[in-house]
């Protein structure tokens, strides 16, 4: 299926609602991905016929979409975590440099309790998603707590990324070989942002 969908974003000829479509079924697998990654609590339930051991998922958790193309995954972690604060950065690729920078953040109170899910569809150098998180540690995030979750990473920014955040669970549907020489994502699928809310 992951790789369906993948397809259909890659896919230039894929127009915009079939685009929207296939980024929110995506972001659903991603949300059950990071769902299977957490610690579950033992419990035990009654059934109406006895009882049952399960399991419950009840940490304090922080959803932080980076703006704007994080957006898209937040409905779907929103679904499946609906207990989550969210926080929101908002960053912006200089289109010359490619080095993102920051115009927004609004989030919640951060302490060390707090399990966090940054969500970004597209990570190619890394510094949105390293930025990004910078600005939690200085908050207070534990950064054992944090993951990243993206829909296409590019190996040079997982590396990268890798390197400054060892101890960060990286989440990703679909890693791509290179970076262009403007640092998008190859062969990735464009510029998600332009091809989601269609400003291309
Ligand atoms: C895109 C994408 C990431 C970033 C990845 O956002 O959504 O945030 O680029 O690139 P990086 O790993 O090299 O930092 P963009 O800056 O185009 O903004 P948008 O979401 O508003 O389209
Ligand atoms: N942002 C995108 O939307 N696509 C890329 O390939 C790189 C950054």
């Amino acid at each position: 299926m992951k790789s369906l969908l993948i397809t259909k974003l890659r896919d230039k000829n894929t127009p915009r609602e079939q685009f929207r479509s296939a980024s929110y079924h995506l972001g659903s697998t991603l949300a059950h991905m990071t769902m299977s990654r957490f610690a579950k609590r033992e419990i035990s339930v009654q059934t109406p016929l006895g009882e049952a051991a399960g399991v419950a998922f009840d940490h304090p958790l922080i959803l932080v979409p980076i703006l704007r193309a994080g957006l898209v995954l937040l409905p779907s972690f929103l679904e499946l975590f609906p207990q989550a604060k969210v926080g929101i950065i908002g960053l912006k690729r200089n289109e010359t440099t490619a080095i993102a920078d920051q115009y927004y953040e609004n989030f919640p109170l951060i302490t060390r309790e707090d399990y966090i899910v940054v969500l970004d569809p597209m990570l190619a150098t890394g510094g949105s998603a390293i930025r990004s998180i910078n600005c939690l540690l200085e908050k207070g995030a534990d950064i054992k707590k944090i993951k990243m979750v993206c829909m296409i990473a590019a190996t040079e920014g997982v590396q990268v990324f890798k390197s400054q955040f060892p101890e960060v669970d990286l989440i990703l549907a679909q890693e791509d070989p290179t970076l262009t020489d403007d640092k998008f994502i190859y062969p990735g699928l464009g510029d998600f942002g332009d091809r989601f809310f269609g400003t291309d």
